[in-house]
């Protein structure tokens, strides 16, 4: 009896001192928004936001140009893309991913990722890259004239045959693709793919790209988007207004998910006995809640040591050699980035996080920052 309350006691105790920690922890939560918003000086600008909130949040503040350390190279922007990644940032939600980006506030008010733009100073370490190389990648606060960017990370040279738009539709989408297909999809020539939501950024990508390595494709997007996706070259394209692919009798070796729409039950309905899932994305541009697509995820990782089904979910790792794959890919013709719209200004990011969040972009949405 001791014992029992003794444990119960404890464990109230350690509630309480997590409750109390988590309070302390979103209380003090803050950043260095005001300090930045007040800089005057020959500064640079870039979108900043002090909390989080709707793209109304969104400001393009004059802030400290930044200068690059010994290892980094100092970017000139030229444009960007803007991704749900930047979405979920700006909004702060799912809230679980406030752990990692500060609880009550943004830590980082920079905003962006996706980048290309032309080197204009290097670190004195540096030696793969010099001023004047024009260069694309991806980097967190990357919607600003200028980025320092260390030269040994995710970061490589531009073809000339390709244009700095093209290049900054590439990163997220484009790896997210590449690395989905080949490496968790595990994509083999005559394989049967399906790609749920293949007219958006990662799905034109990830159309083109099954393609290339010899998957027979179907593509799954809405009536307006199903001319674009079989452009691309989907063999097949489902439209979801009218035909549920699940119903559809068809099985597919691989089927990559950028949507979750539809339950996993639906998708390993149509998945091979030994097939894959791969899970891109889920939820979209909406509120997520507390947990976003995580309970979903945890299922199909408890799901797959009960069936020779592989469902699991992936996470892009932006690196040289995948952004210098895809760059080559565009060069010789087998991979043409889709954009669908193409900001002129930083001033217009706002427009630009409100078209992306209505979740129906054909292809990417570039914000020019020259
Ligand atoms: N795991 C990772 O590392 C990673 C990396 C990048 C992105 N993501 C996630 O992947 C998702 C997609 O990213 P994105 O850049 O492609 O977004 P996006 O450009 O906004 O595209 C969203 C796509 O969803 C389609 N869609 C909407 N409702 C649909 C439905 N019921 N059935 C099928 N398709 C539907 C839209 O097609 P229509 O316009 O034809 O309706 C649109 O093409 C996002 O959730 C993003 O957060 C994850």
């Amino acid at each position: 009896m001791k014992i029992k309350r003794v444990l119960r006691w404890s464990a109230l105790f350690i509630l309480l001192l997590a409750v109390l920690a988590l309070l302390v922890a979103y209380v003090t939560s803050t950043n260095n928004c005001d300090r930045i918003s007040r800089f005057t000086g020959a500064g640079m600008k870039a979108v900043i936001r002090c909390d989080y909130g709707s793209p109304d949040a969104l400001k393009v503040a004059d802030v400290q140009k930044p200068a690059p350390g010994p290892d980094e190279i100092l970017v000139k922007v030229r444009a960007a893309s803007v991704n749900p990644l930047d979405w979920h940032m700006m909004e702060g939600t799912p809230y679980l991913m406030r752990i990692g980006t500060g609880l009550r506030k943004p830590t980082d008010v920079f905003l962006g990722v996706d980048y290309a733009g032309t080197v204009e100073r290097v670190g004195s370490n540096v030696t793969q890259f010099t001023p004047g190389d024009d260069v694309f990648g991806g980097r967190d606060g990357a919607l600003a004239e200028y980025i320092c960017v260390r030269a040994d990370h995710a970061v490589v040279r531009k073809p000339a045959a390709v244009t700095f738009e093209q290049a900054a539709a590439l990163p997220v989408a484009g790896v997210t693709a590449l690395q989905g297909l080949r490496d968790k999809g595990r994509i083999a020539a005559g394989q049967k793919v399906l790609i749920n939501g293949a007219s958006g950024g990662v799905g034109t990508f990830a159309v083109q790209i099954a393609k290339s390595l010899g998957g027979e494709v179907t593509g799954v997007c809405s009536t307006k988007h199903i001319a674009l996706v079989k452009s691309l070259g989907a063999d097949r394209v489902i439209d979801y207004t009218k035909e549920n692919f699940a119903n559809s009798g068809v099985v597919y070796d691989l089927i990559l998910d950028n949507v979750g729409t539809q339950p996993l039950s639906a998708f390993r309905h149509v998945l091979s006995p030994s097939g894959r899932y791969v899970a891109i994305g889920g939820g979209g541009t909406h509120d997520q809640g507390i947990t976003g697509p995580f309970p979903r995820i945890l299922q199909a990782w408890l799901l797959s040591h009960f069936t020779h089904q592989k469902l699991g979910m992936m996470l892009a790792e932006l690196n040289k050699r995948d952004l210098s794959f895809l760059a080559g890919m565009i060069e010789s013709g087998q991979l043409k980035p889709v954009i669908d719209r193409d900001y002129k200004s930083l001033g217009q990011v706002a427009e630009a996080m409100r078209y992306l969040e209505q979740g129906h972009a054909a292809g990417k949405i570039i914000v020019n920052i020259d």
